[in-house]
């Protein structure tokens, strides 16, 4: 049987589905199954109909791991947050295509302070919207449900998003992560792989029982597809 497997695929849990008290025990067994990103999401209430973390929960993640921490901001108004999460030692700061001003120059300060930069899209937002920021993403965040909540099925209509963000992301020459966030299990991550995300963002498939067990598995599903 040929087996092809696509490579470099990160797995990136979502702490949303993590136990809030055991935050380190939870981070310690992501560690110990060979994941390299934690994906922490950030809610206010207004950009989405829920409330998370902030920079206080992100500085105290980072005091008890070196894993690379990406902060997807589902949020209005990021810009009033950059430095405060900068200066909680996050690497990646993701905010959306959506928010009400001008995402391309909220981008451009989170380069100016020495991040990765990551721009989103909603399942109901034209992906070609986030081009004015190819020239200065590090990554490019595909949501596969709406954002707001875990445990969420993964939306028809994402396998397509992805591919044409991967062509997007193809076509400026630069290295671009395309990542895919929500409804990620072992029968959708093939499909996303498949269509081009490099980073597979997922909280229940992760967090839901054991989750050395549920890591291996998804590894296991993006093999030979
Ligand atoms: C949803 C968040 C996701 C969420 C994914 O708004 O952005 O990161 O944690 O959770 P699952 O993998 O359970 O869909
Ligand atoms: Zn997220």
């Amino acid at each position: 049987m040929r087996e092809r497997r696509i490579e470099n695929i990160e797995i990136a849990p979502s702490l949303l589905s993590a136990d809030f008290a055991r935050l380190a025990d939870d981070i310690g067994r992501v560690e110990a199954a060979g994941c390299r990103v934690l994906h922490l999401d950030v809610m206010d209430g207004h950009f989405v109909p829920n409330l998370t973390i902030g920079p206080v929960v992100a500085a105290a993640i980072r005091r008890v791991t070196s894993l690379r921490l990406g902060a997807h901001l589902m949020i209005e108004e990021p810009e009033r947050y950059l430095s405060a999460f900068a200066e909680a030692g996050v690497d990646e700061i993701t905010i959306h295509q959506e928010i009400a001003g001008d995402f391309v120059a909220v981008i451009r300060e989170i380069k100016r302070l020495g991040l990765r930069a990551g721009v989103s899209t909603r399942p109901g937002t034209a992906v070609e919207k986030i081009v004015p920021a190819l020239p200065l993403v590090d990554l490019i965040l595909v949501m596969s449900v709406e954002p707001g909540f875990g445990g969420q099925a993964f939306l028809p209509g994402s396998v397509e998003r992805i591919a044409e963000t991967r062509r997007l992301a193809d076509e400026t020459g630069r290295e671009i992560t395309v990542a895919v966030d929500g409804g990620i299990t072992i029968e959708t991550a093939p499909q996303a792989a498949a269509a081009g995300a490099r980073e597979l963002i997922a909280g229940s498939a992760v967090f839901k029982g054991d989750i050395q067990r549920n890591i291996d598995a998804l590894r296991a599903a993006v093999t030979d597809c």
